[in-house]
């Protein structure tokens, strides 16, 4: 065997790059003095290195600069000022972080230091692993709906429900961390888990028979006790359901808000009368989006309360059922969905019928909302409202579709097909976003909708004159339904 020490240093440099290429990964070498010793095929084709970055034998500070900033910094003069500058950033502790490249490949980029000085960068194209993860995490929330859907009756809506409640627990976990709060326990797991591990919160209702679950109406001091064994039903089954996978993270969680969600800020809650920070943070987030939700959505047995009512609820039972910080943050998150408005809920939208209407007005709610995602380019709610907007055009285009049947209007199949055409495509353009880690191409959905929904509305003007109007009742507010439970 030939001795290593004896090769020549071309040779071994020629040996180190040829191993870097069947390595797969893209490799740039940078010695103590910051020259670059090697930069491989792999590293250029992946980085897109243009002409003057990543050269063997040149110093590394333009290439600094190119992989900070991208195409950003166009002539090398530019490059070189910049990346003088962001020198003293380079750090003494390895890191890796991914790198979104326009046209959604996922790069995840190393750096790793040197013992004897200089520093190595690798990077690799992680896609099809990132997408497999993001599918896993898709299938998972999948299941934990089903399972919701089941614990309820498919009449109630859950499964709308419980992903509404799993946004807002994420939008208010993302603003209490942005504001400094609770910085032990909001870490990055929880605020990316919490959203799916709220989704099981009454899962323990499969234990609860339909006359006291689906009961229009109060319940009486039995029903209620019966009610309230829903939460240590619903610990008992995640519990089991955790045995079977270790790891399974966001069921962890999960345990923690089914048992906790009904508990008090001020201790008055069940089924532990636990109070303040003895709830567990997730437990105190979902107890509030729950509420609310419950609250401004139609049940059997009630209509919604105007948002401004269910808001006015939630902050009047501030440091009595709820924790005042969690509320803050909740009047944040109702503050910035206000802000953006793409479509008002105005007269030519209305048809006259409240159920329809109400519809309407949420899927106006909605596309507002989604608007607001892609406007602050956050494709965690972005995905979330694109799924809740499925889920209720689903729902608003059967009662749609019903009531034309009911009033016998003769064109009711066509506008049927104008409904199925728009919920293909709204699943396509999701499709296409969960499948693909950069900005979509086209148009954001939300313009697509709103421009749709105008157009749209004057089909529905025929099917007016057929409409069957029945007593609208006005909106009941009970304190305690089982609507909140
Ligand atoms: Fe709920
Ligand atoms: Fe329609
Ligand atoms: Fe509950």
């Amino acid at each position: 065997m030939t001795d290593p020490t004896a090769q020549t240093p071309a040779r071994l440099h020629g040996l180190l790059e040829q191993s870097a290429e069947a390595w797969g990964k893209g490799l740039v070498v940078v010695d103590s003095d910051l020259g670059i010793v090697l930069c491989n095929d792999r590293a250029r084709e992946l980085m897109k290195f243009p002409e003057g970055v990543g050269v063997v034998g040149q110093s590394f500070v333009s290439t600094l600069c190119f992989l900070a900033l991208g195409a950003d910094a166009a002539t090398s003069e530019a490059r070189e000022a910049i990346g003088n500058q962001l020198l003293p950033v380079i750090q003494q502790e390895p890191w890796s972080a991914d790198r979104i490249e326009t046209g959604g490949t996922v790069i995840e980029v190393g750096y790793t230091p040197l013992s004897g000085g200089g520093f190595v960068y690798t990077f690799e194209d992680v896609t099809e692993a990132r997408l497999l993860v993001e599918r896993n995490r898709r299938l998972a929330r999948a299941h934990m709906v089903a399972l919701a859907n089941l614990a309820e009756s498919l009449d109630t809506n859950a499964g709308d429900h419980v992903l509404r409640v799993a946004r807002m627990a994420e939008e208010i976990s993302r603003i209490l961390f942005e504001q400094g709060e609770f910085p032990d326990i909001l870490d990055g797991f929880f605020r990316e888990q919490i959203g799916t591990a709220s989704i099981a919160h009454d899962v323990g209702k499969i234990g609860v028979p339909d006359h006291v679950l689906l009961k229009p109406g109060p319940l009486d001091a039995d029903e209620r006790a019966i009610m309230n064994r829903h939460v240590d039903s619903g610990r008992a089954i995640l519990e089991k359901a955790s045995l079977l996978v270790d790891g399974a993270l966001h069921i962890g969680l999960g345990i923690e808000i089914a048992e906790t969600h009904h508990e008090c800020f001020d201790g008055s809650g069940y089924p532990r009368k636990l109070a303040g920070d003895a709830i567990p943070l997730a437990g105190r987030i979902v107890a509030v989006c729950d509420v609310f939700d419950a609250l401004s959505h139609r049940r059997p047995h009630k209509r919604p309360w105007p948002v401004r009512l269910a808001i006015a609820y939630i902050r009047e039972r501030s440091g009595t059922q709820f924790d005042p910080k969690v509320v803050k943050a909740f009047e944040a998150v109702m503050e910035m969905r206000r802000r953006v408005i793409l479509l008002r809920w105005e007269a030519p939208l209305r048809l006259g019928h409240p159920d329809i209407d109400e519809d309407r007005r949420g899927l106006v709610s909605l596309v507002n909302q989604l608007a607001s995602a892609e406007s602050l380019r956050d494709r965690s709610a972005v995905e979330m409202v694109l799924d809740e907007v499925l889920g209720h055009l689903h729902a608003c285009f059967r009662s749609e579709e019903e009531a034309m049947r009911q009033g016998g209007y003769p064109d009711v199949e066509r506008h049927a097909a104008l409904h199925a055409e728009l919920i293909d495509e709204v699943r396509r353009y999701r499709q296409r976003f969960v499948d693909c880690f950069g900005q979509p191409e086209e148009e954001g959905l939300a313009v697509y909708l709103c421009s749709w929904f105008q157009e749209h509305v004057r089909e529905d003007g025929d099917f007016r004159h057929y409409l069957v109007i029945e007593d609208a009742d006005p909106p009941k507010i009970a304190s305690r339904s089982n609507g909140l439970s």
